[in-house]
């Protein structure tokens, strides 16, 4: 910033300036939080669904008494039959559509298929323990019980169904082996600079893999995208999971905890559709 345009910012009253700041920084270069999120589900949370904890991190970790990775406390999806994709089997290069979904998808269907109470934790606090908060009904969002609504916008995966999702628990195009499933695009398809997908190592990559995708143009955060690996750490047979495109505590800052910005760009879809 030169200096001729900042000074008369530093004319201007403490609050005003401050204000005018906040406006000119970029949505993701604000500090980003979850605190007041959707997934700030504590008693002073801004969110329309919470409950009468103080905690935030509770409903999805716990310290101690913890049933699986990333110390995860919330009891995953309760669907036990097989997933469905609407009329389709495959995708439509080819690729078999899962009937099984991984634990890295489940934990998030948990809360979000409607199968499990919100508030269904291992370690509630104090000692393990179920609780169910918030067990009050929101009307549209939680019915009595704490499960998400039936008609919900934010139901997903309800009664084992993902028709009209983007395909989860499947390999990133030109991967084999994930989740048992072989992609059908092409390795010709996979080309930075002509292929339908792209894949790029980049330096700067923060996703837990290593190997990330990385287009350029309007909206675009290749870098942030987030692929997972069928055997954790060992960064080969890499798939798409729901963290593929959101991170959940608003790390980004963008809407719906996206990795890039698709609610004013394509730039989500354009971090690996090379369209
Ligand atoms: C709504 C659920 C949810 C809440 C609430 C939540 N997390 Fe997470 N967190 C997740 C999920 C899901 C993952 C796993 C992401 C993945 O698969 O890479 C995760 C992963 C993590 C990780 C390890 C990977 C990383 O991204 O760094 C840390 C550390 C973490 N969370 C800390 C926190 C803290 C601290 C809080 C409270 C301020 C919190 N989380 C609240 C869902 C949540
Ligand atoms: C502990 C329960 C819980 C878990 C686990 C959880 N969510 Fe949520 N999520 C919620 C609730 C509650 C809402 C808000 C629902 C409402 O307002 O009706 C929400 C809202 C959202 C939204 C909409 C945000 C907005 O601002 O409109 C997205 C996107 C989302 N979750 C994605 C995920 C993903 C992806 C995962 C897994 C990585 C996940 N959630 C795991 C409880 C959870
Ligand atoms: C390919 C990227 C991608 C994947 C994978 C993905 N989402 Fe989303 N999700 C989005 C986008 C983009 C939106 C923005 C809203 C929209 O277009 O509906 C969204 C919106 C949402 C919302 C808000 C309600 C809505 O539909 O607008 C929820 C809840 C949600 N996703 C949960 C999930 C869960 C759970 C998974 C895994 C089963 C998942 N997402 C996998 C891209 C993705
Ligand atoms: C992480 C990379 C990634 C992101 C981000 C992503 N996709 Fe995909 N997409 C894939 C892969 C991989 C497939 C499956 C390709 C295959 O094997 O057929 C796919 C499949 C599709 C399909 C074909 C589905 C079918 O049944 O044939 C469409 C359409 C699509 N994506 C649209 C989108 C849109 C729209 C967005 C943004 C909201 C998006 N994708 C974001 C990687 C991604």
């Amino acid at each position: 910033m030169t200096p001729a345009r900042r000074r008369p910012a530093r004319r201007l009253p403490g609050l005003a300036a401050a204000a005018l700041l906040g406006l000119l920084v970029p949505a993701a270069a604000a500090a980003q939080s979850i605190r007041n999120t959707a997934h700030d589900l504590s008693v002073s949370s801004a969110a329309t669904v919470r409950s009468t904890d103080v905690e935030i991190c509770k409903f999805c970790h716990t310290p101690h008494g913890s049933t699986g990775r990333v110390l995860w406390n919330h009891a995953p999806s309760a669907w036990a039959g097989a997933y469905t994709w609407g009329t389709q089997t495959t995708t439509t290069a080819g690729t078999p559509l899962p009937t099984s979904v991984k634990a890295a998808s489940k934990i998030c269907l948990g809360c979000h298929d409607g199968t499990v109470a919100i508030g269904s934790l291992s370690n509630a606090g104090g000692g393990p323990g179920v609780v169910s908060v918030p067990d009050v009904a929101v009307a549209n969002h939680i019915v009595t019980g704490g499960m998400m609504a039936p008609g919900n916008v934010n139901l997903v995966g309800a009664g084992g169904s993902l028709a009209g999702s983007h395909p989860v628990s499947i390999p990133y195009a030109g991967q084999s082996a994930y989740n048992g499933i072989n992609s059908a695009v092409p390795p010709s398809s996979v080309n930075n600079a002509t292929g339908a997908y792209f894949t790029t190592t980049t330096a700067g990559c923060t996703n837990l893999t290593g190997i990330c995708t990385s287009a350029s143009g309007a909206g675009t955060n290749g870098p942030a995208i987030q692929l997972y690996d069928e055997v954790p750490g060992t960064r080969t047979n890499l798939g798409i999971e729901c963290n593929t495109c959101h991170e959940v505590h608003n790390r980004y800052g963008f809407r719906w905890f996206l990795r890039a910005d698709a609610a004013t760009s394509d730039g989500l879809c354009r971090s690996c559709h090379n369209k």
